[in-house]
């Protein structure tokens, strides 16, 4: 078991937030029982609003424990150890206090002395500048000898690149980059951090991945959920700033950055960062004619009834904000030249499904010329499940067997990690948040990365703008009709989503 965290004390601005109840805590919870948190740890959560540190404590615990009680939640602990939640409750203080009034600054810079801390900005994007800005003024990013002072910064980071580009000047005024942690939780997937290791580590993947073999590369990240309670923020933002230019970006860099010369951190996010700086840029007609907004209509998704988008709770009534997006990319690099990447997200899906697939090319058909198109030899695919039933398969063609002609028929070799190696209790968050402990930044963004994906993502916000009602599609289903033509135009077609 890996050690220990070194002490620190983590304060999470937004400490009643849904963030920090859903994922941090629940981490730090996962962290706790697997002995990796600090020996001296204490949380100090900040927020506007009245309470104190006992009933933070309560108010967490009784979360957790729905949490624990719920089958779907991705907590994954069964049910609560009351010593490992006594022993993390006992860390936590709250502290009242505005995020940008200097008194709270000051009142933390009494509770943390000269002890090493972790800033965690789980809290409105529109926090993110004035709390790095008011840190800075309290001295508290200060670094002392053997003191680490780290900052946490979620998504989104910015609304398009000038935002973002303005955030990262901003913040590099106060910190030095290795004191900034831009988080994905993406990242912090045991199944997007096991693409590298499928890629570099088997001498049998990786000669095939390239242009040469590749016909092309999906990526899927389709949720069943439809945008709840968060209306307020996603009629804004829509899919294709929720998803793209960070999660979607990040499995993509996974799949396709070059073998870095080393596991080092920056070795590894140099290669990432080359890689997202590769995609190609698409004038405003490619970006039309290369992507697909969606919006979801009323429907049934599995037994639950969804209203329409436009009914849902903060959203405009005439919206247009798109809850679907596709998109076909190209990577202009050596290995990807001519190997498009398609990429999907939305919600009201038909089912919650994250993956990525590799396409291989046909084996020549000359054999099987015979044979109805339908019977031909398909694409070799494999598949990566990111989330659920993780794991990955390689599907193939062999001969169905029986006495007639030659028949054919895709069958799959298939790895689970629930069969392999059991189901470890994990959000996700646990090895992000114990990293920054740590000082490992080889999952998180570097401040350039952020900007180049923007860069990519920006020519599809720029065409759309005025371009009226998106596609629509009925929940539960595979998504809007154009998406299944944005790939039949190339002879191809997305893997269905899992009924
Ligand atoms: C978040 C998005 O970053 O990621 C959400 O804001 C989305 O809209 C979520 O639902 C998906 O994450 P996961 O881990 O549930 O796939």
């Amino acid at each position: 078991m890996a050690a220990a965290a070194p002490d620190c004390t983590l304060v999470i601005f937004g400490a009643r937030g849904d963030l920090a109840k859903r994922l941090l805590v629940p981490a730090l919870y996962n962290l706790e029982t697997a002995h990796r948190l600090p020996k001296a740890f204490h949380i100090v959560g900040v927020d506007h609003g009245d309470c104190d540190d006992e009933r933070l404590r309560k108010d967490l615990g009784a979360f957790l424990r729905e949490l624990a009680s719920d089958k779907n939640s991705e907590f994954g602990a069964a049910k609560i150890d009351a010593r490992a939640w006594s022993a993390l409750a006992k860390t936590m203080r709250y502290q009242k206090g505005d995020f940008e009034d200097a008194a709270t600054y000051a009142a933390l810079a009494k509770t943390l002395g000269d002890r090493s801390a972790i800033f965690y900005l789980a809290a409105a994007p529109r926090f993110f500048g004035p709390i790095v800005d008011q840190l800075g003024k309290a001295g508290l990013t200060h670094e002392g000898k053997g003191v680490f002072r780290r900052v946490v910064i979620e998504k989104p980071f910015g609304d398009d690149l000038a935002s973002a580009k303005a955030l990262n000047t901003r913040i590099l005024k106060v910190l030095g980059e290795p004191q900034i942690f831009r988080i994905d939780h993406f990242l912090g997937k045991e199944t997007v951090r096991n693409i590298m290791a499928v890629r570099f580590a088997n001498g049998v993947f990786e000669p095939l991945w390239n242009r040469l073999h590749v016909d092309w590369v999906e990526i899927t990240a389709a949720e069943t959920v439809g945008v709840e309670k968060r209306g307020g923020y996603y009629d804004h933002a829509g899919a294709l700033r929720d998803m793209t230019p960070n999660h979607l970006f990040q499995v993509l860099a996974m799949m396709a950055m070059e073998p870095p010369n080393s596991f080092d951190p920056e070795a590894v996010r140099a290669e990432k960062g080359r890689l997202i700086e590769a995609i190609a840029i698409k004038t405003r007609e490619q970006a039309l004619r290369d992507s697909v907004r969606g919006q979801y209509t009323a429907g049934t998704v599995g037994r639950r009834k969804m209203v329409a988008y436009r009914d849902s709770r903060n959203v405009d009534p005439k919206s247009n904000t798109e809850t679907y997006v596709a998109l076909k990319l190209n990577i202009d690099n050596w290995r990807w030249a001519g190997t498009p990447f398609y990429l999907r997200t939305g919600k009201a899906l038909k089912a919650r499904q994250t993956q990525a697939v590799i396409r291989f090319k046909r084996a020549p058909h000359t054999l099987f010329q015979a044979l109805e198109p339908a019977q031909r030899p398909g694409a070799n695919s494999l598949v990566v499940r990111i989330q659920p039933n993780e794991g990955l398969s390689l599907l193939f063609d062999v001969k169905k067997p029986g006495p007639e002609e030659l028949n054919l028929a895709e069958v799959g070799m298939d790895f689970r990690y629930a069969e392999t190696f059991g189901a470890a209790p994990a959000t996700g968050y646990e090895t992000l948040l114990y990293d920054c402990m740590t000082g490992d930044q080889t999952l998180f963004k570097r401040g350039q990365d952020i900007e180049f994906a923007w860069a990519a993502v920006m020519p599809f916000l720029e065409a759309w703008k005025g371009a009226g009602e998106p596609c629509f599609y009925k929940a539960g289903s595979e998504g809007p009709a154009e998406a299944e033509r944005l790939m039949i135009r190339s002879g191809r077609a997305w893997r269905p989503l899992p009924s």
